[in-house]
């Protein structure tokens, strides 16, 4: 008897990935640029190496941490119609994709989706997460592409057969929306807004404004983990930078801002003290706060006047039962 062969779905790779090029970040010039400023900061961009990423992660799976599990909820419970306002056949094309955790619950709804691309930085992760992905969904072509999604990708998507003659759905997850300042989160609605087209949809998490108790408790995790991410900045400028940080000598802070309506995350230097990086010396007087990230929360009507900036229009907006989170549909106007 012949038996026949039979490809086992777990071998099934992502298409070659289509590498953009992103350029490489500049932590040194962006570290000494923030520091040296009167009003200190680190971008928070540079929160995301291997420890800072695996301790995102716990933050996800924090019970302080109600973004993630909310979201995933509100994901679950609504996939269906998520699935029907995207509409059939669509190439969903997923920013900052991770893990795509949440991207599994819609692709399970999607009608018959053409192809799946997510886009991410971090080159050898998107490619395992994309084979992944691949072998988890046989029917499915999956095509990452490596690349900074700040920056206007869609004249360079353009003409890819993948992206080209069908509709795209934009997903970006995570509310990664509110740690833009308003002026660059509309500039990426602008580069999304690009990428849909006439016909295309936008379906993003976007978090809520509510009671700031929650909202710090978010931010201020019992474990500390929120603190050890925020704390692993210094570490990464020491290890990476030379830089002589005394990291036990900050502290983590994270408190809400009702002007701004979002939570500003800091290092407090707890004693004056000198730091060197690059032969530079940076002096901190003592309470004096390094701010590493801003993360903005949204009324529903704040939200769609950003998004009305970029042209977008909100169709859809789904949350949970008390209002924390939202994932939100939107069309070119
Ligand atoms: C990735 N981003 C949406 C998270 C947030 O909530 O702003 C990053 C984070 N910072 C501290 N905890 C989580």
């Amino acid at each position: 008897m012949i038996l026949p062969i039979v490809t086992s779905p777990r071998t099934r790779r992502a298409l070659p990935l289509i590498d953009l090029a992103p350029v490489a970040d500049d932590l040194l010039r962006d570290a000494l640029a923030g520091l040296t400023r009167p009003a200190r900061t680190l971008p928070c961009k540079y929160f995301y190496d291997d420890l800072g990423s695996d301790l995102f992660d716990q933050i996800c799976a924090l019970p302080e941490y109600y973004p993630t599990r909310t979201e995933l909820a509100i994901s679950r419970q609504h996939a269906a119609e998520m699935a029907t306002a995207c509409g059939p056949h669509v190439r969903l094309l997923e920013l900052g994709s991770g893990s795509s955790t949440k991207t599994r619950v819609l692709l399970d709804h999607l009608r018959s989706p053409a192809a799946y691309l997510p886009v991410d930085i971090a080159r050898d992760f998107l490619r395992a997460s994309a084979d992944a992905i691949a072998a988890e969904y046989p029917d499915l072509p999956v095509q990452p592409v490596c690349a900074d999604f700040t920056g206007p990708l869609a004249h360079h998507l353009a003409n890819h057969h993948t992206l080209s003659a069908r509709r795209t759905i934009v997903y970006f997850p995570g509310s990664t929306i509110g740690n833009f300042p308003d002026p660059d989160a509309v500039a990426l609605l602008t580069n999304i807004a690009a990428l849909l087209g006439d016909h295309g949809g936008l379906l993003i998490g976007v978090d809520l404004r509510k009671d700031i108790a929650i909202l710090e408790r978010a931010y201020n995790d019992s474990q500390g983990v929120t603190a050890a991410f925020n704390k692993n900045l210094l570490v990464r400028l020491n290890r990476e930078l030379a830089a002589d940080f005394a990291v036990e000598q900050f502290t983590h802070h994270a408190h809400y801002d009702r002007e701004f309506g979002r939570i500003e995350m800091q290092l407090i230097s707890r004693r004056r003290q000198a730091v060197h990086i690059a032969g530079q010396r940076i002096e901190f007087r003592e309470g004096e706060p390094i701010v590493t990230e801003h993360s903005h929360k949204y009324t529903l009507a704040g939200f769609a006047a950003l998004a009305a900036a970029a042209g977008l229009h909100v169709r859809q907006v789904w949350t949970d039962r008390e209002q924390l989170f939202s994932v939100q549909y939107l069309t070119p106007a």
